[in-house]
């Protein structure tokens, strides 16, 4: 059994918690979970960064003591991680005095050292808004805020020697290749650190700024917000140095962070432990961004997605479990409410929850509720077998790598061997042919490959696999934790026959989600600036095919949609198009179009529709993707 470290960043208590927050809090927690059922001991911790500008004057402008401001607002994260399940080991905030207390021990260690020293600061400032702007920050030389002209003067400030290590901090990365991760992101820093790198400014004059953590060696000045929030990655530990906490968590696994914060994780951050001589964490990783049509959430477009509205819409299991699946490594991924609603049901309750259901109801059908007794086996019966015993380490390699949707595609490859499983051995005529003893194994090896499959599934649909488990044991989830101290949760057979089953609930009922007409917008056509490289594989996983349109008609009740049937060689599929606007039903007909093919199934104002065609548009134009010369329908894209 070993340790295992894990944080998320800390949050900026004067945001409304979205789901960018969400996606973070999740994976840490489910890999906190998987550790623990795979048997570490782990310490998760997240919080609030909560010094500042923006929190002195938010609290100003509601005319309560900056303080209470933090703690009402704070209140917002941590009911959220509640509802959703978040198994944190501490909730650090930046105004807690061990915080306070661990800052300050830092900041007198590395000013005894000499790796801080006084000198003048010049920058633009704006004096009505009180604050300096970085020349990046300003809008045509003037303040992004109040739009008024800057000025440049001069202030004296305390700074932080990180051109010192610049050379070392490269020479580490190169040396330690899981230190930066994903690969993009490590080459995006040792990128940056091929510049000169300047000293870090880290105290604010308290004449601009109060609210902040005093420097212990100079009363008059705050500690910058960043140099404070970084060290919560100790504080939250509980203590300083040598003592046995601090030798046991320390270092940190896995920082986990959005890739918008990179730098300060694993430029200052690295460089403020080396100066401290503490070690370094083995893994900062970064996640991309969670943006909705292929969009940034911001206030102003108002796109911003609510964890809660969509927990208190589709539950926690289904919302962490799309998050998690639906994020690759270090990518970013769209976010809709239609994408939440396909998974839950293709995967939680098509795939998995029916397989349960269908199971359940046999053993009850068949064995008056009992597991049975398995017995002769043959090769099918063997492929479950060998497969779900293989499964768990499986699953182990690919959260040791945090690709969670590696470890979810296995998962759901062994639930798909059992569903085919059923399918083949068709129990029914098992049963119709008195094929007690086949019968017997078919359906305790089904039962044990569920039980398997739902431990597995535990760290991400919490609640849900505790309903699921009652179904074998009235213990529910509890189950895991005492099998778990035995080391025998994945022992193959650990299901004991005999035991009764009990009836549950619909796991995951269907959701049906209409889309609305407005949803489908063409005109976000932009390349997000960030647009990252692909692999060929990832290309080839989208089936594009040559469709000839056999029908095009308007659809009921809508302006902008047709409803168009094409023949995409080995079959005819119906597709609707926003193109109404566009194209005149009969100009589609006899044309030769390209058809994504292997697109999930939606309702689109009550027509169903299975595939996509291809257009290209720009402002008020709108084209529909041909081919140049005749070629049969079917023929694929590449
Ligand atoms: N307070 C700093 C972190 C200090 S850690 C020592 C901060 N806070 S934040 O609240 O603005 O952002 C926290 C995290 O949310 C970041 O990791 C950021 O990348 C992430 N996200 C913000 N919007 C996001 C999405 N739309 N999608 C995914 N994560 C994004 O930065």
């Amino acid at each position: 059994m070993g340790t295992f470290y894990i944080t998320t960043p800390i949050y900026y208590v004067n945001d409304e918690p979205h789901i960018g927050h969400a996606y973070s809090t999740i994976l840490a927690d489910v890999l906190s979970r998987y550790h623990r059922l795979f048997g570490d001991e782990v310490f998760f911790s997240t919080g609030t960064d909560e010094h500042g500008l923006k929190v002195q004057e938010a609290a100003k402008k509601r005319g309560v003591e900056t303080k209470t401001h933090c703690d009402e607002m704070v209140t917002r994260f941590v009911s959220l991680w509640e509802k959703l399940g978040i198994s944190y080991t501490r909730f650090v905030r930046t105004t807690d005095k061990k915080h306070t207390f661990v800052v300050q021990s830092l900041l007198t260690y590395l000013y005894e050292r000499g790796d801080i020293y006084f000198d003048t600061y010049e920058g633009n400032y704006c004096i009505p808004e009180e604050r300096f702007w970085t020349e990046k920050d300003l809008k045509d030389g003037r303040c992004p805020s109040c739009g008024r002209e800057v000025i440049t003067i001069e202030e004296k400030n305390y700074f932080f020697k990180l051109s010192k290590y610049r050379d070392w901090l490269k020479d580490y990365i190169g040396e330690h290749p899981d230190f930066i991760k994903p690969e993009t992101r490590k080459n995006e820093i040792l990128g940056f650190l091929r510049n000169p790198l300047s000293d870090l400014c880290i105290t604010r004059p308290k004449t601009r700024l109060e609210w902040g953590i005093e420097i212990p060696f100079d009363k008059k000045y705050v500690t910058y917000v960043w140099f404070d929030a970084l060290i919560n990655y100790i504080s939250t530990i509980g203590v300083y140095r040598d003592n046995d906490a601090f030798q046991k968590w320390w270092p940190c696994d896995i920082h986990l962070v959005g890739k918008d914060i990179t730098t300060t994780h694993s430029v200052y951050w690295p460089i403020m432990l080396k100066s401290a001589g503490f070690e370094l964490p083995r893994t900062i990783f970064a996640h991309g961004w969670w943006l909705v049509q292929e969009t940034k959430m911001s206030k102003s477009l108002g796109n911003i997605v609510r964890p809660i509205d969509m927990v208190d819409k589709y539950g926690s299991a289904g919302f962490r479990y799309v998050l998690v699946k639906n994020m690759v490594l270090g990518s970013d991924a769209n976010f809709s409410e239609e994408m939440l609603t396909a998974t839950i049901n293709s995967d939680l309750a098509n795939d998995y929850g029916n397989l349960l259901s269908r199971v359940l109801g046999m053993v009850e059908k068949y064995f008056d509720g009992t597991v049975p007794e398995p017995s002769v086996t043959s090769s099918i019966d063997r492929k479950v077998i060998e497969s779900g015993k293989s499964l768990p380490e499986a699953v182990k390699v690919f959260i040791d790598r945090i690709e969670m949707n590696n470890a979810i595609s296995a998962i759901f490859a062994y639930i798909s061997i059992i569903n085919k499983y059923i399918d083949q051995t068709a129990p029914w005529k098992l049963h119709k042919k008195n094929k007690m003893a086949e019968l017997g194994t078919v359906l305790y090896s089904a039962c044990e490959g569920i039980r398997l499959v739902t431990v597995l599934l535990s760290p991400i649909i919490i609640d849900k696999a505790d309903t699921a488990l009652a179904a074998f044991s009235e213990e529910g989830l509890n189950y895991i934790d005492r099998l778990n101290d035995e080391e025998e949760i994945f022992k193959w057979g650990k299901l004991k026959p005999g035991t009764e089953v009990n009836k549950i609930e619909s796991l995951f009922p269907r959701i049906d989600l209409e889309i609305k007409e407005e949803t489908l917008r063409r005109d976000r056509v932009d390349i997000p600036k960030d647009t990252e490289l692909i692999d060929i594989e990832y290309f080839n996983r989208i089936d594009m095919r040559v469709g000839k349109v056999l029908e095009a008609v308007p659809v009921k009740g809508s302006r902008k949609l047709l409803k168009i049937v094409v023949d995409i060689g080995d079959e005819k599929r119906q597709i609707v198009a926003g193109i109404a606007d566009y194209y005149k039903a009969e100009e589609l007909c006899g044309k030769e179009i390209v058809v994504v093919s292997n697109l999930k199934p939606v309702k689109i104002m009550g027509t169903e529709s299975r595939g996509m065609l291809l257009a290209a548009a720009k402002g008020s134009k709108l084209t529909v993707i041909s081919v140049d010369r005749e070629i049969e329908p079917g023929s694929k894209i590449r």
